[in-house]
This record gives structure tokens, sequence and C-alpha cells, in this order.
């Protein structure tokens, strides 16, 4: 039996994943209710109003709140009294399991679980969790419970070790968050440039998605279309000096971006435009 400490939108998500992936749910508790019943409702499971009650008809517990809570979450079940030897999971990129010590100590198997996705509603989600990487590190004893859960059910995992997970979620997050941002700034220039959004939308997902399509294959290196690549003076100038008029405040962006994509390709016929 699996059950969630935290009914936001990861915990949720993966609760619905796990029921559809055959795998028993057992409930939720929420800081509150309301969350705890909205994600039980969802997996045909329970929400809890007692803590301990719920950690104790489970096996594997997940702690899916916000990184910031997971430790005093942590040390809140560690109080309690718990007849057998669970195995607690969070779901953080960056945390450890070692935040997890005070379970640990308890006699419990620990470790951490973490989905490369980005969780924006439920629904979409849980399309995407079947392609989805789970990153895991603990102790290998700790490892062996919920590795054999994802071996059964087929689901893709790897192992990672405590001091990789720094590097590891600001990759993450330089994918996930940022694309975002870089969308975001690039419809400044093409609300600049009066491109209606019923226009824009399709045309600027079909370039999104040629570019992905054009990563899938290759590495980032032979993927790159482009000025830089080919050369063209003229028109990164042109570029800069647009941005410079009208959205200055991109200009650093647009130049941080240029630099870092010149020593990517070892190619710097560019390097004057950006330095000025
Ligand atoms: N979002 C992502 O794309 C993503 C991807 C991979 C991993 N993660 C990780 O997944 C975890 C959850 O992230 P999320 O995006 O699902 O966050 P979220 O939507 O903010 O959900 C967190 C939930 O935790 C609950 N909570 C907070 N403090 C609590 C406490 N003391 N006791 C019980 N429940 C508590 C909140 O409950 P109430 O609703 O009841 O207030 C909230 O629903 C984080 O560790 C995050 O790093 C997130």
């Amino acid at each position: 039996m699996t059950s969630f400490i935290g009914a936001g939108n990861v915990g949720t998500s993966l609760g619905v994943f796990f029921k559809e992936n055959g795998i028993a749910i057992r409930g939720y508790f929420s800081r509150t209710f309301k969350s705890a019943e909205t994600a039980a409702l969802l997996t045909s499971s329970k929400a809890y109003t007692r803590l301990e009650e719920m950690v104790n008809e489970s096996r594997f517990i997940w702690i899916t709140t916000n990184d910031d809570a997971i430790e005093s979450v942590a040390n809140q079940v560690a109080e309690l009294n718990i007849h057998e030897k669970k195995t607690f999971i969070h779901a953080s990129g960056l945390k450890t399991s070692d935040v997890l010590i005070s379970l640990k100590k308890q006699g419990h198997e620990t470790c951490s679980a973490h989905p490369l996705l980005a969780f924006s509603t439920v629904e979409q989600a849980v399309k995407m969790l079947s392609k989805t990487t789970f990153f895991l590190e603990g102790e290998q004893g700790d490892l062996l419970g919920i590795k054999q859960v994802f071996e059964d059910k087929s689901l893709t995992f790897a192992e990672i070790k405590k001091e990789q997970k720094a590097a590891y979620h600001a990759g993450a997050c330089m994918i996930s968050n940022y694309l975002v941002t870089l969308v975001h700034a690039s419809n400044q220039l093409f609300e600049l440039a009066r491109i209606s959004s019923h226009v824009l939308n399709p045309a600027a997902n079909t370039l999104m998605a040629s570019v992905l399509q054009n990563l899938e294959g290759k590495g980032p290196k032979e993927a790159l279309t482009g000025p830089i690549k080919r050369g063209d003076v003229q028109t990164v100038r042109k570029h800069l000096e647009i941005l410079a008029e009208e959205l200055p405040g991109l200009t650093e962006v647009y130049k941080v971006l240029g630099k870092e994509t010149m020593r990517m390709i070892d190619d710097f016929r560019l390097k004057n435009i950006f330095d000025e």
C-alpha cells in the first residue's frame, strides 16, 4: 500500500498514475483536509485526518510536500507510534534523503525519487509520467523496495548520488523553467513585430516542435541553426539594435545566450558584436 503526505500537484499526479499502473493507493494526508479529499477522490482512496493511522496502514509513504516542509514533516512522523518498518520517499530534485534522517534513525528506509517532469496540471502530468525517468537516491538497501515496485510496473528509473543532486537539479531547472522564460522573452519581440497571437501561437509551436525534433536525434551542437552558426554578422547586429531601441531589458539575455552559443560550437566569428 502506498500513501502520500502532501496532496499537491505531484502527490496527486503520482497517485493517479500509480493507481492506473496497478499500484494500490491507501490515501492522502495533507495540510488541509480539502486537498487530501480531492486527491483521495481521484484515486479512489481515503483522505485521512490522522497521520499515524495512514502511515501504519501503508508500506510506502511519499512525502510530496513543498521542499521546505519535508524535513519538519519527517520529524513529525518520526514522533508517531509506527508499528513496522516503512519506506519513506520524498520527491525533491534538490534535497537528498538526508532530510529524512529522523525517520532513518527510527529504523525506516528513506530515499528520494525525483520524477524529471514539469507538473503543471494533474491531467497533463499523468499523461507524461509513463515516459518520465525517476531519479532515485539513497542507500542501496533502502532503495531495494522502491526499485522492485518500479521494475514490476516497468517504470523508468536511474540512480543518482547525493553529491550529484545540486548540479542535476540546476540542469533540470535550466530546461524546464528557463525555456518558459525564453518563450516569454520571445513573445515580447513578436508583440513588438505586431504578430497577433492567433497567428503566432500555432507558428511558434511548430518552430519549438522543430527544435525539439532536431535535438532528439542529435546533440545540441548539431541541432543548432541560425545566424551564429552561419556567422551572419549583420543579422545579429540588427537584432541587437532593435533590442537596444525597444526592449533594452532583453539585450543582456540575448547577449549572454549568444556568447554561450558561440562557446558551444567553438565559433567566435561574432565575438566583437556581442562584446560591443
Ligand atoms: N512541480 C514540479 O514540477 C515538480 C517536479 C518534480 C518534483 N517536484 C517535487 O515534488 C514535491 C511537491 O511539489 P508540488 O509541485 O506538488 O508542490 P505543491 O503543489 O505546492 O504541493 C505541496 C502540497 O504539500 C502540502 N503541504 C505543505 N506543507 C505540509 C505539511 N506540513 N503537512 C502536510 N502537507 C503539507 C500542501 O497541502 P495543502 O494543499 O493541503 O495546503 C500542498 O498541497 C516537492 O518536493 C517538489 O520539489 C515538483
